[in-house]
């Protein structure tokens, strides 16, 4: 998969394609991940990407010509791509949307910043995505956090794909409680089923425990499951 970020802050990419699941998806060739810098399609001398907003008030805006240009460049280099307007006002993203993210050949993530962008570079983009409603200081952190999500997906990134399909919300339940050695810590113990080597008792039980703590602490995800479910026995 191609993953262009679109940036005034090229070096933050780097920091992604450094460490951990993704470095390794870049090695392995399953991601190709670039930092495009839209500082880069500026024309003027001082390479402004940002301008007063027309009709005064506080703060600037993210100029339409380079950030459009980019993304002329970045869809130009390959078919099919997807441009992503990382943006608070955008559909929220879930991992149903993660899902079918993986499956593009290649994402365009354009990251806005200062306080605004011209409304104009929306005509430009084919989606646009929030990861949720509080408002960051620009589009790059949303953009790593949607390509965190959408890679780990792809297949051959984990190399355990049922770990993919058992986890929380692709069951439609969050996770049971999971425990390592030591069996005491802190006097801690662990849950003695997990112990007796019964697979099927503790096959129960942690789907049990899945669907408590769904519903304590997530009703609305366990409402969804608990329809789905009856939806399914009928
Ligand atoms: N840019 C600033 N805040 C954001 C958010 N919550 N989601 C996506 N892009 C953003």
């Amino acid at each position: 998969m191609y993953i262009d970020v679109l940036t005034i802050f090229p070096e933050m990419v780097k920091l992604l394609s450094q460490w951990g699941i993704l470095s390794r998806a870049i090695q392995g060739g399953h991601l190709n991940l670039r930092a495009i810098n839209i500082r880069d399609f500026t024309t003027d001398k001082r390479r402004s990407t940002d301008d007063a907003p027309y009709g005064g008030g506080p703060g600037m805006v993210m100029k339409p010509e380079p950030v459009v240009k980019a993304i002329e460049y970045a869809k130009r280099e390959r078919e099919k791509g997807t441009a992503i307007l990382m943006t608070p006002q955008g559909r929220r993203f879930t991992q149903e949307m993660a899902h079918l993210l993986s499956t593009h050949p290649h994402l365009i993530l354009v990251c806005g910043r200062y306080e605004g962008i011209d409304e104009r570079i929306r005509h430009f983009v084919d989606e646009e995505i929030s990861i949720g409603d509080y408002v960051l200081t620009g589009g790059e952190l949303p953009a790593f956090v949607l390509i965190d999500a959408v890679v780990r997906l792809i297949p051959g990134v984990l190399g355990n794909e049922s770990s993919t399909r058992e986890e929380s919300f692709s069951t439609g339940l969050l996770e049971y409680p999971q425990y390592t050695r030591p069996q005491i810590f802190r006097d801690l113990p662990v849950p003695e089923i997990l112990l007796s080597g019964h697979h099927k008792k503790i096959q129960e039980w942690r789907r049990q425990m899945a669907i408590q703590r769904t519903q304590e602490r997530h009703p609305d995800l366990y409402k969804r499951y608990f329809h789905h479910h009856l939806d399914k026995e009928k």
